[in-house]
C-alpha cells in the first residue's frame, strides 16, 4: 500500500460529518437521561450539591487544585460582592525525580499524597486567618454532600493505593491535622469541571456547561431541577466514560493496552494524555506496512507530549520541526516531505476528530436543557488542548456552528483559565456561606 491510499483510508476512520455528530449527540442525550433516572449508562451524572454562584460567597479560603501530575494551592479572599482576589498560588509537582518522590504510582500510599499536599497548605497559609477549605478533585467521586466525595475509580493512569473506595475529603482532614492545621478542614470539594463553572459564571451569564480539554477530559451542567432536590444544581456526567462513540481499530489497541480497558472510552479518544498514544500506535501501523521508517521507540508510550503534537500540526513549508520530533522521538532521520505530510495529517486528524467529537457531547448537554435553543448558551472551557492546541478551539466551535446552522452564535464556547482553582474557592466559600 502506498501512503496515499494509506491516508486516504485514515480519512475514512477519523473524519467525521455532521451527521455523524448528530446521532452521537442524540446518543450522547439519551445516556444522559437515563443516567439522571437512576437507570444504567455510562454517563455516571454525579451530583455536586452545589448550584451557580450568586456572588455574594464571602472570606478567606485555601483551595487545593489536585488533577494530575501538580497540585496547586491558592490563597483566596471572595468579598461577599462578586470578585475573588488571589493572594498567592503555588504549584507542586507530585512526581519529582530530583526530590525522589512519586505519590501517584502504585507504590505511593493516600497518607503520603494527602501528607505532602497538606504540608503544603501548611506553607501557604496565613497564620492568625481563618480559612474554609474547598478542593477540586479532578477524579469520578460519588458525592454524599458537598464535603464528602468518595472516589469511585482513579482515572488518568494514577495508581495511589488506599484512595479508590474512600473519602477524599477525610483522608485530607486526617492529613491536614497531621500537618498541624486541625482548624483547617474540607467544606467543599468539586469536581474541575464544577469548579470551571463555578468560575465562569461568577463573572458572566448564561455559562451553563463547563468542560476540561486537557490530560483528561469531562463535562458538567447546570440541572436545573435536579430529580433528588428539586432544585438546580450542578451534574458532574464523567463524560470521558460516554462510549456511543465508534473506535477504530488504534483506538482499540489503546484500550486493550490501557491500565482499565472499556473504561473512559470517550476520553482515550478525545483528551490530552491520549492523543499522541493514538498517533504513536498509527504511526507504528504505518512504519509495520513500511511506510514510514522501523523504530523500537515506536514501541515506547507517552513518546510524544502534547507540545510535540502543537508543533506538528502548526508546522508548515518543509515540516522540519515535524522532522524534529520524528528524529528526537522515534530516532527517524531523513524523512521524504511526503512523509512528514503523512504524519502531520496523521496527527490533525486525529486531534480534528477529538474536537469534533466533544462538540457532539456540548451539543447533547445543550439540548438536554434547552431543546429548543431559545436561550444563549457559553460553554466554558479550560485545558491545555482548549488553551494551546493550534486550531482545536475553533475547530470545536465550528463543529457546534454545523450543528446549529440556524442558531449561530446561540452556542459559544469561552475560555476559563485556571477555573478550576478558582472555583474551589468559591464552592469553599459557598458551602460556609450557606452554613452560616
Ligand atoms: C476525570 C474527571 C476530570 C477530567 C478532567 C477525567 O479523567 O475522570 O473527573 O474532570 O479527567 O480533569
Amino acid at each position: 500500500m502506498d501512503l496515499s491510499t494509506y491516508l486516504t483510508q485514515l480519512r475514512r476512520d477519523f473524519v467525521l460529518p455532521v451527521a455523524e455528530l448528530k446521532e452521537i449527540s442524540i446518543a450522547f442525550q439519551h445516556a444522559m437521561a437515563a443516567g439522571l433516572s437512576g437507570k444504567p449508562s455510562c454517563l455516571k451524572m454525579l451530583p455536586s450539591f452545589i448550584a451557580l454562584p450568586t456572588g455574594k460567597e464571602h472570606g478567606s479560603v485555601v483551595a487545593i487544585d489536585f488533577g494530575g501530575t501538580n497540585v496547586r494551592v491558592l490563597d483566596a479572599e471572595l468579598d461577599g460582592a462578586g470578585s475573588i482576589q488571589v493572594k498567592q498560588m503555588k504549584r507542586f509537582p507530585l512526581i519529582d525525580q530530583v526530590a525522589g518522590h512519586n505519590f501517584l504510582n502504585e507504590k505511593a500510599e493516600a497518607s503520603q499524597l494527602f501528607g505532602y499536599i497538606a504540608s503544603k497548605v501548611a506553607q501557604l497559609t496565613r497564620p492568625g486567618v481563618s480559612y474554609s477549605l474547598g478542593h477540586t478533585f479532578s477524579f469520578p467521586c460519588e458525592q454524599l454532600s458537598i464535603n464528602q466525595a468518595r472516589l469511585l475509580v482513579w482515572t488518568k493512569e494514577i495508581k495511589t493505593r488506599g484512595v479508590e473506595g474512600q473519602d477524599v475529603g477525610a483522608l485530607l482532614d486526617t492529613a491536614l491535622a497531621g500537618a498541624g492545621l486541625p482548624g483547617i478542614k474540607s467544606d467543599a470539594i468539586i469536581n474541575d469541571t464544577v469548579g470551571t463553572l463555578l468560575a465562569a459564571a461568577y463573572s458572566k451569564k448564561d455559562v451553563d456547561v463547563a468542560s476540561i480539554c486537557g490530560t483528561g477530559h469531562n463535562t458538567c451542567y447546570l440541572e436545573p431541577v435536579h430529580p433528588a432536590t428539586g432544585a438546580p444544581m450542578i451534574v458532574n456526567m464523567e463524560s470521558g466514560n460516554f462510549d456511543g462513540v465508534t473506535q477504530t481499530r488504534f483506538d482499540k489497541t489503546l484500550d486493550a493496552g490501557s491500565d482499565r480497558p472499556g473504561q473512559q472510552i470517550l476520553e482515550k479518544m478525545v483528551s490530552g494524555y491520549y492523543l499522541g498514544e493514538i498517533a504513536r500506535i498509527v504511526f507504528s501501523d504505518m512504519s509495520m506496512s513500511g511506510l514510514l521508517p522501523k523504530s523500537e521507540n515506536l514501541a515506547n508510550r507517552q513518546t510524544l507530549r502534547g507540545i510535540d503534537l502543537d508543533h506538528i500540526i502548526e508546522d508548515a513549508g518543509d515540516l522540519s520541526r515535524t522532522q524534529e520530533v520524528a528524529k528526537r522521538c522515534f530516532l527517524m532521520d531523513d524523512l521524504s516531505l511526503e512523509q512528514r505530510r503523512a504524519m502531520k495529517e496523521v496527527l490533525t486528524r486525529i486531534a480534528q476528530r477529538s474536537a469534533r467529537l466533544v462538540a457532539a457531547t456540548f451539543q447533547g448537554a445543550v439540548l438536554h436543557v434547552d431543546p429548543a435553543l431559545k436561550s444563549p448558551h457559553f460553554i466554558a472551557i479550560g485545558g491545555s488542548l482548549f488553551e494551546k492546541m493550534p486550531g482545536y478551539s475553533a475547530w470545536l466551535q465550528q463543529a457546534l456552528d454545523e450543528l446549529n446552522p440556524t442558531a449561530i452564535g446561540r452556542v459559544s464556547t469561552m475560555l476559563a483559565k485556571d477555573g478550576s482553582g478558582i472555583g474551589a474557592a468559591i464552592a469553599a466559600a459557598t458551602a460556609v456561606t450557606e452554613r452560616i
